[in-house]
């Protein structure tokens, strides 16, 4: 869920401060960074569907080693990012394409909020990729924005919809997020399920390759 180019082009200093609070609404970014930082403790970090740089600002500004890599297919993805330039670098690029260069492997991938902007016949493409980039004992989260039947989502659907401006989401609820991760994925185990405030919708799946 961001904010669409015409009205941030509007907002000008208050661009990030809106979109912080615009995104705060639905989830506590310091919260989700935290949980991240409980499952792993990245050298490399890639983010698949980066956007404005908001997850990439927690984990570059908490982690003073790592080096972090966000791509998207906006353009100007990581425009908000405010942190160290020298060691988050952000890229217009698809996940195929970034894997068929073989930059190296990540300790940490990360799809945030993405999996929704992406037509579900492409999802096990896209969630492939982010494997075949993962390191040998690396995490790969996956959070995903949960379709229920309250008021939240309700919001979330209209914003997305209307606000910023993608009238193709598809949102799944828990099992079927869970049907896609796992079959795009058979050689993965979840290691953890979890929850993030301040709404239930807000899943969050961490998977490692399964042992042996
Ligand atoms: C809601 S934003 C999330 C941004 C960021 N992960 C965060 O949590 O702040 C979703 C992003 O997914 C990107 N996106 C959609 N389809 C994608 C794809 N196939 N590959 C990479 N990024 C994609 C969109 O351009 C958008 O920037």
């Amino acid at each position: 869920m961001g904010i669409t180019a015409a009205v941030r082009r509007r907002l000008g200093k208050y661009e990030v401060p809106a979109a912080e609070l615009y995104r705060s609404v639905f989830i506590d970014l310091d919260s989700l960074a935290t949980t991240l930082l409980s499952l792993s403790t990245p050298g490399r970090i890639l983010e698949i569907g980066c956007g404005d740089g908001a997850v990439a600002e927690r984990l570059v500004g908490a982690l003073p080693e790592a080096e972090y890599l966000g791509i998207d297919v906006m353009d100007s993805p990581g425009r908000l990012f405010r942190g160290d330039r020298g060691r988050a670098t952000f890229r217009s690029v698809y996940s195929h394409d970034l894997r068929a260069e073989e930059p190296g492997l990540f300790d940490l991938v990360l799809v945030v909020d993405v999996l929704h902007h992406v037509p579900p016949a492409h999802r096990d493409a896209l969630l492939r990729d982010a494997e075949a980039l993962l390191a040998p004992g690396g995490t790969l989260i996956v959070k995903e924005w949960e379709r229920r039947s309250d008021i939240a989502h309700l919001m979330a659907y209209t914003a997305d919809k209307y606000v910023s401006g993608d009238k193709n989401v598809v949102f799944g609820d828990r099992d079927q997020l869970l049907a896609t991760v796992t079959a795009a994925l058979p050689g993965m185990s979840i290691v953890c399920e979890t929850r993030v405030p301040p709404k239930r919708n807000n899943i969050l799946f961490a998977l490692r390759r399964t042992e042996g």
